[in-house]
């Protein structure tokens, strides 16, 4: 897929349903875990919701204190789907401190030379990062967590299997079948390793969510998703998603 001329299947709004199923679960979450889920919900929500298979399994790369991996997990409660949930994390943040031109803020003055992201994607990223100074989000411990309480909140389900470590390490080791890949792990190379490892563990009709194909911090992320899509673009059809001011990108494969 060249993402210079994406293939843009529709403009998405969420159906009533979905934004409903996806309200219900943000406050569920809110309510029994003082969690906040982020409008990448939404997308996993419509991913789950509109699945005529009757087993469905998920891969997470980026769990960070699983507000939205436990969001999958009570959609698929929601909705009586027989699914099961695997989350890949360091739960420790970044296996080191980030040292990739393409992951460093400065990045985006690239993207937008080579017209691979749009001005309005650039004035908001120039803001957020403070004119592309402050990288404070590269750093090793910008994702630490309490793991005790995520694994206490984990083993409330009988569905979710958390696998612990740097990608570079737990991803080649995977070998279940996945129905849908949810991407949230923020650099380049995580990226990079999530979809080399994972892309081909999809199910002929899977779903892949790239949560930061619209970071306005991470531009690593973009650039991995188009070199990997490059050669790929007959496998699927992208979808974007606009909610409020942000955009989320599904992969709908065949
Ligand atoms: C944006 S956070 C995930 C947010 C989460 N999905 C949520 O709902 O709040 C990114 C996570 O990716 C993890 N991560 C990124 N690269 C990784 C790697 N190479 N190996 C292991 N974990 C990684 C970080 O530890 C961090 O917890």
């Amino acid at each position: 897929m060249d993402f210079k001329r994406p293939c843009i299947i529709d403009h998405m709004q969420f159906d009533s349903e979905v934004l409903r199923l996806t309200d219900d679960v943000t406050q569920q979450l809110n309510s029994k875990y003082g969690l906040q889920c982020s409008p990448n919900l939404a997308p996993l929500v419509f991913a789950i919701y509109n699945t005529s298979r009757s087993k469905f399994d998920i891969a997470q790369c980026g769990v960070y204190e699983g507000a939205t991996l436990l969001g999958i997990a009570e959609t698929c409660r929601f909705l009586g789907l027989d699914a099961h949930i695997y989350g890949f994390d360091s739960f420790d943040g970044f296996p080191k401190n980030i040292d990739c031109d393409y992951d460093k803020p400065m990045y985006f003055k690239t993207l937008m030379s080579e017209g691979k992201i749009d001005k309005a994607h650039y004035d908001q990223a120039f803001i957020r990062t403070s004119a592309f100074t402050n990288d404070s989000h590269l750093d090793k411990t910008y994702f630490s967590i309490d793991k005790e309480k995520l694994l206490q909140r984990v083993a409330t389900y009988n569905n979710i299997t958390l696998i612990d470590g740097d990608f570079d390490r737990t991803l080649s080791a995977f070998r279940e079948s996945i129905d849908l890949l949810h991407l949230d792990c923020d650099l380049y190379m995580s990226y990079c390793t999530s979809l080399t490892n994972l892309y081909p563990l999809l199910s002929s009709q899977g779903r892949v969510v790239f949560d930061e194909y619209y970071s306005l911090k991470y531009p690593g992320a973009r650039e991995a998703v188009n070199r990997f899509f490059k050669e790929r673009s007959s496998e699927g059809v992208f979808l974007r998603f606009r909610h409020g001011d942000f955009e989320r990108w599904l992969l709908k494969k065949h």
